[in-house]
């Protein structure tokens, strides 16, 4: 999708149909034409009226907010679909958060086009391709110059589609999808794109590194592991990130294996990994200054006669011995190895992992929030804070040693299931804190994106299926926070 601003009125501008928001159902605002017509059709400013006779389109808009631009936006494309429109003009609306309103814009208009419909027969292309925004006609009395929303819109959709990409990862079936299939799709990234490169390593390496816990989860699949490095390196390089990913191609549970109801989705077990694809892809499209270094551990969590069990000890890459009790508790296991990699061969300045982790996250915070765990409160707190300005929710989950009793195991280390309901997400984060490192405690942060990484029911610009969670959340706190 392509987006344009000119100085040219909106009336001036040449295209198929005009949008117009209604901003706190004001129906007296000057860009608005029609109130004639509203009583007849029931709108008061809320929700969608399509003029099609008039090729004028109004949605309603609660405030100028950069999400509710999002929202705004993604409804008019949502509605639009249905026409052949190629071109959208528009007015300006800036807000209070005046420098991302255009960033929201691109967002809402490229987040609310995606459609995951390669196996659909009947499936249609999208007709929109580009939205002209004029500068002259302005909601407010406010000024932006050409630059800055001609910057921010390439920002905004960047970040959109690199969302989008994850989506599509995420979504893909799991007997295509598989760890292999990740490999070679990272290794086809790295090649589109400037200043990233990407090495594969497969089970003979991982089993040279100890990674014992990671390939024990591998171990009942067809398809073999492996660990993929998507690096990330500009010359102005500020410092360095490493972003871990749990990458489960597919989440059986394992001879502890789920039910058939909670089986279904466990394709979107990669979000994680396919997050931390995305923010590859963006970071190096938008060129920012910050070394970035994603880190996928990729495999199958599957039953069979050589799969792991409940009540083996796995020795990990770290030396820490893990009494498993719940083969369905993998994720953590393919992290644990991966975060010792990671700090061990990237030392990174920050140090996130990001995994669709537990069930007990969604029961907790729902299925629309990102859970922010660590050690360091304030590196939780402004993570969240900055990464909440992108429209996704977060809310951060604090440990304490009452939990982290729970996981001392009396045989090894550490288990890697408690066996109780309460608090399941804190004891998983406080299994991974196990695996990290004095020097990173304080740089790291764990997301658990269990509940919002895929849709059974869609909201807002977010369809039916993978939301290409954490992706927006991680950019923006990476571009706009972490002074
Ligand atoms: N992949 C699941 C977590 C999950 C659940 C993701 C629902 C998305 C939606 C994870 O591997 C898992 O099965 N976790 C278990 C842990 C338990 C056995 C300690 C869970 O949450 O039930
Ligand atoms: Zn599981
Ligand atoms: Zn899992």
């Amino acid at each position: 999708m392509k987006f344009s601003v000119t100085k040219q009125t909106v009336s001036k501008i040449k295209a198929d149909y005009e949008l117009v928001f209604v901003v706190n159902k004001n129906l007296k605002h000057k860009f608005i034409k029609h109130q004639s017509e509203f009583d007849f059709y029931n709108f008061t400013g809320e929700g969608v009226l399509n003029l099609i006779a008039d090729r004028i389109i109004y949605v309603g808009v609660k405030s100028l907010e950069p999400q509710n631009i999002r929202l705004a936006a993604a409804k008019a494309v949502d509605e639009l679909r249905n026409y052949n429109v190629k071109v959208i003009k528009m007015a300006s609306y800036l807000g209070d958060c005046e420098d991302k309103s255009f960033m929201a814009k691109a967002e809402g208009f490229v987040l609310g086009s995606y459609k995951f419909d390669k196996y659909k027969s009947d499936r249609k292309e999208l007709k929109l391709q580009e939205v002209i925004i004029s500068l002259s006609d302005e909601f407010s009395d406010k000024k932006v110059s050409q630059s800055v929303a001609v910057s921010h819109l390439e920002m905004g959709k960047i970040i959109a589609e690199a969302t989008n990409f994850t989506k599509d990862i995420v979504n893909e079936t799991p007997e295509i999808y598989t760890p292999i299939k990740m490999a070679s799709e990272a290794q086809d990234l790295a090649k589109s794109l400037v200043n990233v490169t990407c090495k594969v390593y497969d089970e003979k390496y991982l089993q040279k590194e100890n990674m014992n816990a990671f390939l024990a989860v591998n171990k009942a699949s067809i398809h073999p592991a492996r660990l993929i490095h998507l690096a990330y390196k500009p010359k102005n390089a500020k410092k360095r990130v490493a972003i871990v990913g749990k990458g489960l191609t597919y989440d059986s549970g394992g001879l502890s294996l789920k039910p058939t109801n909670f089986m279904v989705t466990m394709k979107s077990d990669k979000a994680g990994a396919a997050a931390a694809m995305g923010i590859i892809r963006a970071a190096s499209m938008l060129g920012l200054p910050i070394e970035i270094h994603s880190i996928l551990g990729a495999t199958e969590n599957m039953i069979g006669g050589n799969a792991y069990k409940p009540d083996d000890i796995i020795t990990s890459r770290s030396g820490v011995t893990i009494e498993v009790r719940d083969t369905d508790a993998e994720g953590r296991l393919v992290l644990s190895d991966c975060l010792s990699w990671a700090q061990d061969k990237v030392k990174p300045d920050l140090l996130f992992d990001i995994a669709t982790l537990t069930g007990a996250c969604v029961v907790g915070l729902g299925e629309y929030t990102i859970g922010v765990l660590g050690n360091n409160y304030s590196l939780q707190r402004d993570f969240k804070l900055t990464a909440q300005t992108s429209g996704e929710l977060l809310s951060v989950l604090e440990f304490n040693d009452h939990l982290r009793e729970m996981i001392v195991s009396r045989v090894a280390d550490i288990l890697n299931s408690t066996g109780s309901r309460y608090g399941g997400s804190i004891t998983a984060g406080l299994f991974l804190d196990k695996f990290i490192l004095e020097p990173y405690k304080d740089k790291w942060l764990h997301l658990d994106i269990a509940g919002p990484a895929y849709l059974e029911k869609a909201w807002g610009y977010n369809q039916y299926g993978a939301s290409g969670c954490g992706v927006r959340s991680i950019l923006y706190y990476l571009i706009f926070g972490d002074k």
